[in-house]
């Protein structure tokens, strides 16, 4: 079994690998970059994708009471009226009055300045919203505001997914997408930054039943980043004290990550009662009540709200998955994303690149698997350090064409965590790697990687 570092990764590690090999760049570098803004690379958005369809899959696909949407990220200015945003969506901010630098209250200690010592001015609310103009007139009439949040634009809809979809509760509504939020204190890497994608789920529920469905979403919740690999001794449910509660709220669990900043949030589930709905339907005079045919009477739903962060989330299953072992003297680096997260499934090595044969046989094999994967072809530098470099960016599995492939038309397919190899005919090659990667695993490590069943022997 691959050892497994103890080690907790500092987030230097993390940027700079994500910097190095493609997964994540620093924004707009050519001018200088823009703080706390980044971009996906080649590697990321892959990685990135393979969180969010997971998420639908678990979440969409699977389930048979909830469905998908995709709201507009602009709103009539009205919801976010309705919704408390326009009036509560703040944080107190003071400024210092000798450096001028901009603080959030909370990082106030003795009332003086943390960098200069000086003194600071009365907090003032800083709305977090980004604010903008529809049209060419710039004038309060045309205000709109990027959402910093997608459950309103499901909240809107619920009446359009109620009649259409013909729904009876419980039932929730989910949606992918940005949201935007002027964070004053934005930072450690892709955690907070000011324009980022969130995965929420709405779901509505008969008043009465909320507390118990709200505990079957915690776990469900909760259990998927396990079933993706993630170490369970990093992860825990916080329950939102009291004082910590959003208004609305009835009650919030965060599911926290162990980052190495220490226990964050990664997503947040809360029971928000009845709040959203009535809001909505007092603000716009529309009914949005729910007719209970069973009951014969119309009453509000309670809203229970699993809310995600995909790009933290990409952050938690990346800093999980890292490994550092020693290999023959030398630093073997590790990502043991689950395979259903790694960006590039295969990689096709042909041991040579000089020899005619052996890179068409490697370039049909090319072709004939990334039909189903994402699949990349490395014939540069030595087979050794073409390993190396498909395990430190996650890639499970290295098919190898050598000169005996050309004989008995047979490949070896290498195994990023335990490094086991075993030869397979091309024939079956496509089977064997579905099912090694539909998960023909004996055992999940408990960072994601996985042993199979054929592998004994460990090989470099
Ligand atoms: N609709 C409820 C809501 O938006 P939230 O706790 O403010 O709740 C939910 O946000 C999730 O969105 C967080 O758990 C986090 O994963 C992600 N998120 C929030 N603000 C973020 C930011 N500035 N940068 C990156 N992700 C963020």
């Amino acid at each position: 079994m691959p050892r497994v570092s103890t080690k907790p990764v500092d987030m230097d590690t993390i940027v700079s690998l994500c910097k190095r090999r493609g997964y994540v760049f620093p924004s707009s570098e050519i001018y200088g970059g823009l703080g706390s803004a980044w971009d996906y690379g080649p590697l990321g958005v892959e990685l990135k994708r393979n969180i969010k369809n997971a998420w639908w899959q678990a979440n969409i696909q699977e389930r048979d009471d909830v469905v998908g949407l995709d709201s507009a990220i602009i709103l009539n200015p009205q919801a976010w009226v309705a919704s408390g945003h326009v009036q509560g969506f703040s944080d107190p901010l003071v400024d210092c009055k000798a450096c001028h630098m901009r603080w959030r209250l909370d990082a106030i200690k003795d009332g003086k300045c943390p960098s200069c010592g000086g003194e600071v001015t009365e907090p003032r609310q800083f709305n977090l919203m980004f604010k903008t103009f529809a049209g060419p007139v710039e004038e309060a009439a045309s205000v709109v505001y990027l959402r910093p949040e997608t459950a309103q634009g499901i909240f809107l809809n619920f009446q359009n997914v109620l009649t259409t979809t013909r729904r009876k509760l419980p039932f929730g509504i989910a949606q992918i997408g940005k949201s935007f939020r002027n964070e004053i204190t934005p930072g450690n890497f892709i955690f907070r930054t000011r324009e980022f994608e969130q995965m929420e789920i709405e779901y509505f529920v008969k008043p009465g039943e909320d507390e118990k469905l709200f505990q079957d979403w915690l776990k469900a919740r909760f259990n998927w980043y396990l079933n993706l690999g993630m170490r369970k001794e990093n992860l825990r449910l916080r329950q939102h004290g009291k004082d910590e509660l959003a208004h609305y709220a009835r009650d919030c669990y965060d599911v926290e990550y162990l980052f190495p900043m220490g226990w964050s949030e990664l997503e947040g589930i809360a029971n928000r009662g009845d709040f959203d709905l009535k809001q909505h339907s007092k603000h716009s005079g529309k009914d949005l009540s729910y007719f209970d045919e069973e009951a014969k009477q119309h009453y509000f739903p309670y809203v229970i709200e699993p809310s995600a962060g995909a790009d933290r989330s990409a952050l938690a299953f990346l800093i999980d998955a890292y490994d550092e072992e020693e290999v023959k003297g030398e630093k073997r680096a590790i990502l043991r994303l689950h395979p259903t997260l790694a960006p590039i499934k295969v990689a096709i090595l042909p041991l040579s690149r000089n020899n005619e044969e052996m890179n068409k046989q490697a370039k049909n094999i090319y072709s004939m698997l990334r039909k189903s994967w994402m699949v990349q072809y490395d014939d540069a530098q030595s087979i050794g350090r073409r390993y190396r470099r498909q395990d430190e960016i996650g890639t499970p599995f290295a098919v190898t064409i050598d000169f005996q492939s050309l004989e008995d038309k047979m490949v070896t397919i290498r195994s990023r965590d335990s490094m086991a190899q075993i030869r397979v005919p091309i024939a079956t090659l496509s089977d064997t790697l579905k099912n090694k990667l539909d998960g023909e695993a004996i055992e999940v490590l408990p960072v994601g990687g996985v042993m199979w069943k054929s592998e004994e022997k460990a090989g470099s």
